[in-house]
């Protein structure tokens, strides 16, 4: 098994605790998916679901991650979980409206294989959604002096700038249908609330692109 996935797997709790610490920033994320909800057509599924904080909140009923004891925790908050990998999904083609891809692209080994494999299973016009901590930001150079230390989860995260993904989505047999920009306050100085805004800022700290499904 690959390292993340034992990582992941061995820190699970600590994984899922860290979202208790950081709640107002998780709510900030939250609010910035759900300015989308009206473009999304069902059936969602979250793909690298982890402990299901997100799948939970955004009410995505079905998650998909190689982590099972994540899996056992998202279980637990009533997602629907498949064991698996984003890179070869369990799934017939052309069955999801809409798929969520939320800090993971980041984690996973080859990401273009993954967005090929979600092109494969959405819909004709389905929309892939990527929640993401690009690394020009001030959150991913946060996260990235982070990767230098010890950080466990970040020493294994590759962390790509707006322009990567936006390739990648591309690439992948995708067009770019919009950008939210959100977390413009620094880390570790989260207080207040933030309205998502449309578009790519440099100064955000997540951003959450949309990709249309093509042919
Ligand atoms: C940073 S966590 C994000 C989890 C969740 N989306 C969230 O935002 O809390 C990254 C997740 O990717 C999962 N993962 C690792 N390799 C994967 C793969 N090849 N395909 C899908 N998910 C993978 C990990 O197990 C972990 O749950």
């Amino acid at each position: 098994m690959e390292e993340t996935v034992l990582l992941f797997n061995r820190m699970a709790t600590k994984y899922d605790l860290w979202f208790e610490k950081e709640k107002l920033t998780f709510q900030i994320e939250e609010r910035a998916f759900k300015s989308l909800f009206p473009f999304l057509r069902k059936p969602w599924l979250e793909l690298g679901v982890g402990s299901g904080r997100f799948a939970k909140a955004l009410e995505i009923p079905w998650g998909i991650d190689p982590a099972k004891n994540l899996l056992q925790i998202a279980k637990g908050r009533g997602i629907k979980v498949v064991a698996g990998r984003g890179e070869s999904v369990p799934i017939f083609s052309e069955m999801i409206g809409s798929l969520f891809v939320i800090d993971t692209l980041c984690i996973v080994k080859f990401p273009k294989l993954l967005l090929q494999e979600c092109h494969r299973v959405l819909m004709r016009e389905g929309k892939i959604v990527i929640g993401f901590i690009p690394r020009g930001s001030p959150w991913g150079r946060f996260y990235l002096k982070k990767k230098k230390g010890s950080h466990s989860f970040c020493r294994l995260a590759r962390f790509y700038s707006v322009g990567e993904v936006e390739r990648l989505i591309i690439e992948s047999g995708f067009s770019i249908q919009g950008i939210i920009s959100t977390l413009f306050q620094k880390p570790e100085e989260v207080k207040n609330h933030e309205i998502p805004m449309k578009g790519y800022r440099p100064q955000a700290g997540f951003l959450v692109i949309v990709g249309e499904r093509l042919g």
